[in-house]
């Protein structure tokens, strides 16, 4: 995560703002400490005490006073700009996604206009590259905070209220994304990748992700059964199936999902098994409990988690 490497419109501005200040900062304390140094070093002269020492003194002081004040203006003016520029958008054909926070993981919804369409990606934002999205931020139960470095400044996600920013990937690539606002025991667990991808392959993708979830085969058919017949259903939804809750993340296409847990641990069997067995030792406080699943059920719960693509 670094905001000096800019991938987008929004963070350039951010980046470049960050240099102005950052030059015009550095120029002042180095001009007022050498202005301090020659002071204490100069050695005090008969004449100091005379009226014409004084009045050079204040037009000394006054002139100083002025840079002051210019230097402030320029920073004002400059940081006036960088701000208009973001609350812009870059260009046309943009798209619209909600981004939910929940302790501790985040839900990104597209919409559609068929409701059956809509699309839940939790803790993975894909976005076509070149054109600006948008995003509509709220959270579900605390303060949240959007925040992707590469793309653009921190946006908060406020219970009861929607707030809404733009975000806009020049090049294709993985961008990772962090909540910002401190939310309680696993905030620091609560990460996100933003997948920055050519428009003709984040239309194969959601058009992926609107399916329902594939019907199990024999192989993955126990998993299945344990899954629907345990506690998973109160919380998850597997869309084609019984399961449709929506306190936890919606697990229709997991097995296509790079991370677990809010971007915690790579997507591989053995550590979904781990977080399915026990997410409390991964992650203390996570509002999902241990189970007492038989290790066999455990195992073709995670089979079939896995072949969900
Ligand atoms: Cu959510 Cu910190």
């Amino acid at each position: 995560m670094n905001v000096f490497a800019p991938a987008g419109p929004q963070a350039e501005n951010i980046a470049s703002i960050i240099w102005v200040f950052l030059a015009i900062s550095v120029a002042v304390y180095v001009v007022t400490l050498a202005a301090l140094a020659w002071a204490l070093a100069r050695t005090p002269r008969q004449d100091d005490d005379s009226p014409g020492t004084s009045r050079r003194l204040a037009v000394a002081v006054g002139a100083a006073t002025v840079l002051t004040a210019a230097t402030l203006v320029v920073l004002t003016i400059s940081s006036e700009v960088a701000g208009r520029g973001l609350s812009k958008p870059s260009g046309p054909g943009a798209i619209t996604v909600d981004v939910i926070g929940y302790q501790w993981f985040w839900d990104f919804r597209y919409h559609d206009v068929t409701p059956s369409d809509w699309v839940s990606s939790p803790n993975e934002l894909h976005i076509p590259v070149g054109v600006p999205v948008v995003i509509r931020a709220m959270s579900r139960d605390v303060i949240h905070s959007f925040w992707v470095p590469e793309l653009h400044g921190k946006r908060d996600l406020i219970p009861g209220f929607t707030t809404e920013t733009w975000i806009q990937a020049d090049k294709p690539g993985v961008y990772r994304g962090q909540c910002a606002e401190f939310c309680g025991h696993q905030h620091a667990k609560m990460a996100f990748v933003v997948i920055a991808q050519p428009m003709a392959q984040f239309r194969e993708w959601i058009e992926r992700q609107r399916q329902r979830a594939v019907t199990p085969d024999p192989a993955t058919q126990r998993g299945h059964d344990v899954f629907m017949s345990n506690a998973c259903v109160t919380c998850h939804t597997i869309r084609g199936t019984q399961a449709g809750s929506r306190i936890g993340p919606e697990l229709t296409h997991i097995g296509s999902r790079r991370t677990i847990a809010a971007g915690t641990l790579p997507n591989t069997g053995e550590h979904l098994l781990q977080w399915v067995r026990d997410p409390q030792s991964i992650k203390p406080g996570t509002r999902m409990p241990a189970n007492h699943l038989s290790d066999d059920d455990l195992r073709a719960v995670v089979a079939y988690l896995t072949s969900l693509r």
